[in-house]
């Protein structure tokens, strides 16, 4: 076993995360990442014709029937997402009248906007008083981390440029923004995130002072995980340069360079960004809003592959429970090789 800040803070078997992917549904993977023992994150789910109130509620309901051990939510506080006030108002209040539910879900995760909006809500300062959550944000950038410790974080996830889905224009790879954020902010508990798919990565990235890694592309590529078969079969025979960043609704966004990607341009700033999204007509703009809708039903063309450059070391479609074993038995052995190097 590998004990570390984060396995003790969240009383986890190993240092192994889900990372939040919306706008899909996680629910089942959740489900099986924390039952191997890792911790499973409930992603924000925001396709139109939901409610994303009450999606997250379904999950939680859902989590604590089938699962004893502990999880996490993702809370998307970018001010274009949909329902940021109701689910920061209304999520903690509803763990907060639910014993299990308070218990388990230990692990509020904010990304993709403001790291304040959550701390600033009522609701979640009561929830905070009287229970074990720890409030983590997705910092992709050294001035972003001081921020989230400016907002009162409890901890960060560390996500490099090589990550699947939403990324910032700052393009750092995990490996120099993990040894920058760990330089500044030594004692601040760190998740790694972006790029990890194996035992050697995790033990680089716990020589990096991260307490824990999280995974997206590695565990859409699992049993069970609720993604379509033809995103998942797109998976192994991939390679890093398959995927790209591209213009996606709360900034970049790393994707699979299918028809839909390539017909979207790579900003690289937030003006540009600005410039772009006000230059396309409203066709293109449904067109766009369809594309999670489209590969969610199977359309691997026009639809958005959200993957990252980690699909070129993912080679089967797993078991989540083999993944995490297998990861941690491979970490086990290089932290002993790495141990016998000295003299
Ligand atoms: C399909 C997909 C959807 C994602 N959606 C979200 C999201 O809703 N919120 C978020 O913070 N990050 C999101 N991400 C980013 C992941 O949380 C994580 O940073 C990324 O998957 C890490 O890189 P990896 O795929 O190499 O493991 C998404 C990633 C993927 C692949």
């Amino acid at each position: 076993m590998i004990e570390t800040n984060i396995t003790k803070m969240f009383g986890l078997k190993h240092p192994i995360f889900s990372a939040p992917m919306g706008p899909f549904f996680t629910r089942e993977l959740a489900l099986a990442v924390s039952e191997a023992g890792g911790l499973g994150v409930l992603s924000n789910v925001n396709i139109i014709g939901t409610d994303p109130v009450e999606e997250h509620k379904a999950s939680l309901e859902y989590m604590i029937e089938h699962t004893d051990k502990p999880f996490g939510l993702n809370i998307l506080t970018s001010r274009n997402n949909r329902g940021v006030r109701q689910m920061v108002r209304g999520l903690p209040r509803i763990v907060m009248n639910n014993p299990k539910m308070r218990d388990q879900c230990k692990y509020w995760l904010t990304s993709a906007g403001s790291s304040k909006i959550l701390p600033a809500s009522k609701s979640f300062q009561e929830l905070r008083e009287n229970s074990d959550v720890k409030h983590f944000h997705v910092a992709p950038a050294v001035w972003l981390a001081q921020k989230c410790v400016d907002s009162g974080v409890d901890g960060i996830v560390v996500t490099g440029t090589e990550g699947g889905g939403h990324q910032s224009y700052e393009r750092v790879t995990t490996l120099v923004l993990l040894q920058q954020i760990n330089n500044a902010f030594p004692d601040l508990p760190k998740i790694a995130c972006g790029g990890f798919a194996t035992g050697e990565a995790l033990t680089a990235a716990l020589s990096l002072g991260a307490g824990a890694i999280a995974m997206g592309s590695r565990f859409i590529a699992s049993k069970q995980s609720e993604f379509h078969d033809k995103y998942k079969a797109l998976i192994p025979p991939g390679t890093p340069q398959d995927t790209g960043l591209f213009t996606g609704a709360f900034g970049p966004i790393r994707l699979y360079k299918n028809k839909y990607a390539l017909g979207h341009p790579a900003p690289s700033s937030k003006e540009e960004m600005i410039a772009y999204e006000e230059s396309i007509t409203p066709e293109q703009r449904v067109h766009d809003l369809g594309a999670y809708d489209r590969v969610y039903k199977g359309d691997i063309d026009t639809g958005a592959v959200l993957l990252g450059q980690s699909i070129g070391i993912i080679n089967s479609i797993e078991d989540v429970n083999d993944i995490i074993e297998k990861i941690i038995k491979e970490a086990e052995v290089v932290i002993k090789n790495n141990y016998s190097m000295i003299r």
